[in-house]
């Protein structure tokens, strides 16, 4: 089984989907969920990796002298645990070369917004703070920026008259926690292929 580890500094509802999706038929997805790593020790996604059965990795990266420093613990930890795939889920931090030359083509994320729209922070308040009328989620491959890479899939998410941030973000979420762990077993089945820029 290829072994995954996700990557995440909040709730873990991402994390929760794919641990449970992976778990229930794990020959399906040739996977296992291998190892949480989570930059925040505070994070309830902790909790849930613990309730899953799943191992943990938990940092500090404020203690270590800079992003490369703390990649390179991280990288450590994930070659000890012979890693396959790095699955973002809610991680709020920027990957460095360190992580990225490792895991080119093997490491990918979800954002809550449809990309190149509304990358960064508080996707889902951007797009209704803009005014648009459609947003949606995106999963795609890591590069050095911020929520760009090579795109693997997208699901639109209609803006209604009176959603809230809160109101979005459920629907978002729930379009999430489905497209993610397909996304996930088609690309380890190898059946998915990041879209190529047309212009
Ligand atoms: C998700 O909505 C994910 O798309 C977003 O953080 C949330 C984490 O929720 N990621 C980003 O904004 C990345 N820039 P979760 O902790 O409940 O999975």
């Amino acid at each position: 089984l290829a072994r995954i580890a996700i990557f995440a500094s909040g709730s873990g509802s991402n994390f929760q989907a794919l641990a449970d999706a992976i778990s229930h038929e794990p020959e399906a997805y040739q996977a296992e969920v291998a190892l949480v790593v989570c930059d925040k020790p505070s994070a309830y996604v902790i909790e849930r990796a613990k309730a899953a059965g799943i191992e943990t990795a938990i940092y500090h990266p404020k203690q270590y002298e800079n992003r490369a420093a703390y990649e390179r613990d991280v990288l450590a930890r994930l070659q000890a645990e012979n890693i396959d795939w790095i699955v973002l889920a809610g991680y709020m931090r920027i990957v460095t070369p360190v992580l990225l030359a490792a895991y080119a083509g093997r490491m990918l994320n979800i954002h809550p917004s449809l990309l190149p729209a509304f990358p960064g922070l508080h996707a889902i308040k951007q797009a209704l703070d803009y005014g648009v009328r459609v947003t949606g989620v995106t999963v795609h491959l890591v590069d050095e920026g911020m929520d760009t890479g090579p795109i693997l899939a997208q699901r639109a998410v209609v803006i209604e008259d009176g959603d809230t941030e809160d109101t979005l973000a459920e629907r978002i979420h729930a379009v999430e926690h489905e497209l993610y762990p397909q996304v996930v077993k088609e690309l380890i089945q190898g059946r998915l292929q990041p879209s190529q820029p047309r212009g």
